[in-house]
């Protein structure tokens, strides 16, 4: 069968990322607390993994939409944003804290935003690029002006901490970024989604959906924790990751010199480590937090901008890409539309 073509999300109207704020919960689950645990080492995490530790949001009642919030109201502080000039609010979170309403529905509320549209993006771990790319189609078709898109997770809500190869990955927090249409040239350029849920096998939680409801049995046989194969995924995760951002690369007439961030998802520093070198970009210049935050899921693109915000100036080249349950997979190439170092100390 011959591939489809291509297709190109060219914005009629630009978009462009114009604030970015995050927000982790002050809990650290270091590698030796996980040791006490499960039979595991810091060695083997740090080798293995590149974690050296990760946020847990602790508190009882407190869910997604606690760090979600967090991070949305910084970023409307920011920004000089009233909560009545935001047409539009996308959250990407594969831990929503209830079935429905949806978390963003939630945000809106714990923020003061009313009366707009806002809807929850289930791409596990490619959800903030996903969302990214829904909200520069609203922009594009000019149907808002202020989106908020938050990547946002409380990963220790699905844990089994008795699974030694999946309980040291993971960790808790959300990253916020404010999208409106670009003032000048610069903005979101290019975007890629992808699935294919043939990987579903590799990497979901058995129970809780409607496919095998929550029973005392589905609890007490830890069905609701995720169930990942670790090395299967990580295969995937390598070649779907640099296949993305070389397509962003190619389609976009770009060298892999001229980028100047490569913002990968963390989920391993290896697959991290490797990306960058099927890229061919330094690791100076790729934007890595996974060492503190572990993989936060749809929250570790923004968290990566957030954290490396003081460091972006105008017109620089961003590649982002990203992998997950799914499987999904999605890339985007941004040029930076504002200075980032006054905007962090503001
Ligand atoms: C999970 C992951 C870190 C495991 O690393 P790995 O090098 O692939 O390790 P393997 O799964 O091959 O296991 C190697 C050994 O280490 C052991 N091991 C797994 N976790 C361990 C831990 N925390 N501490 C010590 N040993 C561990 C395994 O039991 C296995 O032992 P065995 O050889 O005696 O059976 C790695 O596969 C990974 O990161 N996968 C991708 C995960 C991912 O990206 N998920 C999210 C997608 S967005």
């Amino acid at each position: 069968m011959t591939k489809k073509p291509e297709t190109r999300h060219r914005a009629a109207a630009r978009a462009a990322i114009t604030g970015v704020y995050g927000y982790v919960p002050d809990d650290v689950l270091s590698n030796a607390e996980l040791a006490r645990l499960v039979e595991t080492t810091d060695l083997w995490i740090v080798e293995r993994t590149g974690i050296k530790e990760r946020r847990i949001l602790k508190g009882e009642g407190l869910g997604t939409s606690h760090m979600a919030s967090a991070a949305v109201k910084g970023l409307l502080e920011k920004t000089a944003t009233r909560p009545a000039d935001v047409d539009l609010l996308i959250c990407a979170t594969t831990t929503p804290d209830l079935v429905f309403p949806s978390t963003a529905n939630l945000v809106c509320d714990m923020v003061g935003i009313r009366n707009i549209g806002s809807f929850d993006v289930q791409a596990a771990c490619s959800g903030f690029l996903y969302a990214l790319t829904i909200a520069a189609q609203f922009i594009a078709a000019g149907s808002a002006r202020k989106i908020v898109v938050v990547g946002a997770d409380k990963m220790s809500a699905l844990i089994d901490y008795t699974d030694r190869a999946t309980c040291v990955l993971f960790g808790d927090g959300a990253g916020a970024v404010m999208v409106e249409r670009a003032q000048g040239r610069h903005g979101i350029v290019d975007t890629i989604i992808r699935s294919d849920g043939a990987g579903m096998q590799f990497l979901h939680q058995k129970a809780g959906g409607s496919r095998l409801p929550p029973t005392a049995d589905t609890v007490a046989r830890r069905l609701h924790y995720v169930h990942q194969e670790g090395a299967a995924v990580y295969k995937v995760a390598v070649a779907k990751m640099a296949e993305v951002a070389a397509d962003l690369i190619v389609r976009n007439k770009l060298t892999a010199d001229e980028v100047d961030w490569l913002v990968p998802h963390q989920a391993n520093r290896r697959i991290i480590d490797a990306t960058a070198e099927r890229m061919g970009i330094p690791l100076a210049r790729v934007m890595i937090t996974i060492h503190k935050y572990g993989n936060t899921t749809a929250a570790t693109i923004p968290l990566c901008l957030w954290d490396y915000e003081s460091r972006l100036k105008p017109g620089d080249k961003l590649v982002m890409a990203a992998f997950g349950g799914g499987f999904t997979w999605a890339g985007a190439y941004v040029t930076w539309c504002y200075d980032g170092d006054a905007a962090s100390a503001a």
